[in-house]
């Protein structure tokens, strides 16, 4: 089956990633977005996207959604399309804060990853596919099993193996404390944008 991939919101941050993913696989014909108003939906139609006032027709047609609105809506968002979401769906919000931080300190991660093997002698493209499949593996047996992180964890954890090594590096160097400043940084961040951005009578 093909990834059908939805947008909720067709603003800047849809349109890019929309782009960047139809110059891979996915065609346009299987990829849907949603926003109230028509004012930004002509450069998707332009790519071959279909439009909807309907965020529940995004949800229903799509596996992988994007909520790309601001950051106060997306709460709203959620609770809106919750009924319809399913274990088949993967929902990514892209709003700026913890979610934001989230994604692309996984997108920092696989790089590292990749580069980690690259070092020990593997192939960029190769390193670059191990890393991708690694994450999304890991991402799907979280998802699916419900268990918590340090519960998956601590099963593929054998005693004096090379696994509990690699983790031994990752708290030396600080990963889980750099990761939750991360995600406090973007969200204090995201906080004094949207003040600013209020201030200046603006909702955006
Ligand atoms: N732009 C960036 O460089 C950037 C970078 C990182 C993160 N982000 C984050 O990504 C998110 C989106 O940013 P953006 O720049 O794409 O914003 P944007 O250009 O303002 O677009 C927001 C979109 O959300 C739509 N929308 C509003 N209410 C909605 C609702 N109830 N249901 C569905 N869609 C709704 C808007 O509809 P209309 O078209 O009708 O107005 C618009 O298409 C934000 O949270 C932002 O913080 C943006």
């Amino acid at each position: 089956m093909p990834l059908r991939v939805g947008f909720i919101g067709a603003g800047n941050m849809a349109y890019g990633i929309a782009k960047g993913i139809l110059s891979g696989d996915v065609l346009p014909v299987n990829v849907k977005v949603s926003a109230p108003s028509p004012r930004n939906f002509g450069r998707f139609e332009e790519l071959g996207i279909s439009v909807t006032h309907f965020n529940s027709d995004v949800v229903s047609g799509s596996d992988l959604v994007f909520v790309a609105v601001k950051p106060h809506l997306v709460p709203e968002i959620l609770r809106e399309i919750s009924q319809l979401v399913t274990q088949k769906h993967i929902i990514v919000s892209v709003a700026a804060g913890v979610t934001l931080a989230t994604l692309e300190l996984v997108y920092l991660f696989a790089e590292a990853l990749a580069e980690g093997a690259v070092k020990m002698g593997m192939p960029s493209s190769l390193a670059h596919s191990i890393a991708a499949q690694t994450i999304v593996g890991a991402g799907k047996l979280l998802r699916d099993t419900g268990k918590h992180p340090a519960q998956l964890r601590s099963d593929v954890c054998t005693p004096g193996g090379t696994t509990i090594y690699g983790l031994h590096a990752l708290e030396q160097g600080g990963l889980r404390a750099a990761t939750m400043s991360a995600v406090e940084s973007a969200t204090e961040r995201a906080r004094e944008l949207g003040q600013k951005s209020a201030g200046a009578g603006n909702s955006n």
